[in-house]
């Protein structure tokens, strides 16, 4: 049984930017003690697990392999990175049918081993994979769950952050719905350290609140495109966000986080999987948080949805 209580194994299906990024972040996190790397490009996952293994002699003892799906069977968490990524100018959704081919040869590995541990989709669309996940695995709602909009939060606390001059830890604010271009600044409730975050931007002298609200949301949105146009992929911040996520399960810390899980009635959602507040820990999502939410970003909300559910409908699962 891979129950994640004392489980410090963790798989990675996936070695390129973002699995070994990912790697390299959770090996220098001391959060597990074993870490099995998968990928199609053998060769990819031996290098990777070499060159990470080298920085051992500077970090906490952690036996890393390249490894196979029965290597990952008892693991307490599998990260799933494996797929296409966007080309310049590219959707998320449209690496759709790529990425749900890749996963149709991936899933079932798993579920076929009875994994009992919990599955984090981090491929795009994350929100669609993860649904993906679920509905090839036959596991149980809670622990299969995507990274979500837990990398737009943060790029929106940062952003928050510079344009305030405050240490965007203390900017409590997200991003909701589709880890995507339909997702969601939720305006409404952010705040700096309790401060409504339109009353903290006067106290910094900001007054024209509706351009700072419009070209921020905008430019979280927008992040991905600038980054991949500059450098061909983005990596860091998404490594980061998983390592975050895989210490609320290893360390059953019960944060509230954005991440993609399979919606049950909050808000009136219901049959979809999208980026929204979860309390998160050694199960998985524990509890999914009715935030308050304005009216026009309800119904942004519900769009959303129905973007995503437009999607899934299209699939051959
Ligand atoms: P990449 O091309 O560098 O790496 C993909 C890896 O998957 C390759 O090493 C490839 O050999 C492997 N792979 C392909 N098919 C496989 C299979 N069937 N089994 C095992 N491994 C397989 O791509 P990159 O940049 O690492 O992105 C990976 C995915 O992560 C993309 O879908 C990208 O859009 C997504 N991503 C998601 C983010 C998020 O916030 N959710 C942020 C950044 C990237
Ligand atoms: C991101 C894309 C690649 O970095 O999902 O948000």
């Amino acid at each position: 049984m891979a129950k994640t209580a004392n489980n410090r194994k963790v798989a990675i299906v996936g070695c390129g930017f973002v699995g070994s990024a990912t790697a390299f972040a959770l090996m220098q996190s001391e959060l597990f003690t074993e870490m099995v790397l998968i990928d199609v490009d053998r060769d990819r996952a031996e290098g990777e697990a070499l060159d990470i293994a080298h920085g051992m002699p500077f970090a906490g003892p952690m036996n890393i392999y390249a490894g196979d799906y029965d290597d990952a069977a008892d693991a307490a968490i599998i990260i799933v990175t494996a797929g296409a990524n966007q080309q310049p100018g590219e959707t998320r959704l449209d690496l759709v049918h790529k990425n749900v081919r890749i996963f149709k040869s991936i899933i079932p590995e798993i579920a076929q081993r009875d994994y009992q541990g919990i599955l984090l989709v981090v491929s795009n669309p994350v929100d669609i994979l993860t649904h993906v996940a679920l509905k090839l695995s036959g596991m149980p709602e809670n622990r299969v769950i995507g990274s979500g909009t837990v990398l737009d939060t943060a790029r929106f606390k940062y952003i928050l952050g510079e344009h305030l001059g405050v240490d965007p830890r203390n900017v409590h604010a997200r991003i909701i719905g589709e880890h995507g271009d339909s997702e969601i600044a939720a305006w409404s409730t952010a705040n700096v350290s309790g401060i409504p975050v339109n009353d903290f931007c006067e106290l910094r002298g900001h007054f024209d609140h509706d351009e700072s609200m419009q070209r921020i949301a905008e430019d979280v949105k927008n992040s991905a495109y600038e980054i991949i146009a500059k450098k061909k992929a983005t990596y860091y911040g998404i490594a980061m966000s998983v390592k975050r996520i895989c210490e609320a399960i290893v360390r059953d810390e019960k944060p509230i986080l954005p991440v993609s899980n399979f919606q049950r009635g909050v808000h009136g959602l219901h049959d979809v999987v999208l980026s929204m507040p979860a309390v998160v820990g050694k199960d998985g999502i524990e509890y999914q948080v009715p935030t308050p939410l304005s009216d026009d970003e309800l119904a942004r909300l519900h769009a959303s949805a129905e973007t995503m559910r437009e999607v899934m409908s299209g699939l051959d699962l």
